[in-house]
């Protein structure tokens, strides 16, 4: 696509959500950043730890953290799997923990893993056309349970903030992982 003719800050192409346009931000996760992560290290360490699992677009029209504001982003996830668990995002929660978002599936298959501060852990499936609602105090990760990449838009407020730590740590109540040719939502303890 060329660079934006229309107004706004930045062109959609919304069948893929693919954000193109000078405003327009861009990270690369590879596996070897999600070391400890994942469930199965043996299967890990065997990996090309160079593999990108997800790239993240984003538009920040006001500096992170400010009060008010609203940031969105695409994100498309890889198929893969590490063993037998999907590819799927780092997962957060925010650092200001009762901010809200919205998740919407545009391509793929996956499901939206979400859990509470007191470690209850749920999925939704991610479907195109699927519209997510992420409350306050949720943290969210979404894995690929598809043979295509999984493309999702989101929307958040520009205060949110991310609190990776956590998840580092301790990691979702839940994991999903292919049974049987089947993702099923397995509890970690
Ligand atoms: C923003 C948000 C998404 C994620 C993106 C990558 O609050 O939830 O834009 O940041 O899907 O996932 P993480 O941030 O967990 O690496
Ligand atoms: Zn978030």
């Amino acid at each position: 696509m060329d660079s934006p003719k229309i107004g706004g800050i930045a062109c959609v192409d919304w069948s893929t959500g693919s954000l193109v346009g000078p405003n327009a931000r861009e990270s690369v996760k590879t596996l070897g950043q999600m070391r400890g992560l994942f469930q199965n290290q043996n299967e890990f360490e065997r990996m090309d730890l160079n593999t990108i699992i997800y790239r993240v677009q984003w538009l920040a029209p006001v500096p992170d953290g400010t009060e008010g504001g609203l940031f969105w982003g695409t994100t498309v996830i890889e198929p893969g799997r590490v063993g037998d668990e999907y590819f799927m995002t780092h997962g957060h929660f925010h650092a200001k923990r009762d901010r809200a978002e919205y998740y919407g599936c545009l391509e793929g298959k996956g499901m939206l893993i979400m859990m509470d501060t007191a470690r209850r852990t749920w999925a939704e499936c991610m479907e195109p056309g699927s519209l997510h609602y992420i409350p306050g105090n949720v943290a969210h990760r979404v894995a690929n349970a598809g043979e295509t990449q999984l493309k999702l838009t989101a929307c958040w407020p520009s205060d949110a903030g991310h609190d990776y730590a956590a998840i580092r740590q301790e990691g979702f109540g839940a994991r999903l992982l292919a049974r049987n040719g089947e993702s099923v939502l397995v509890p970690t303890r």
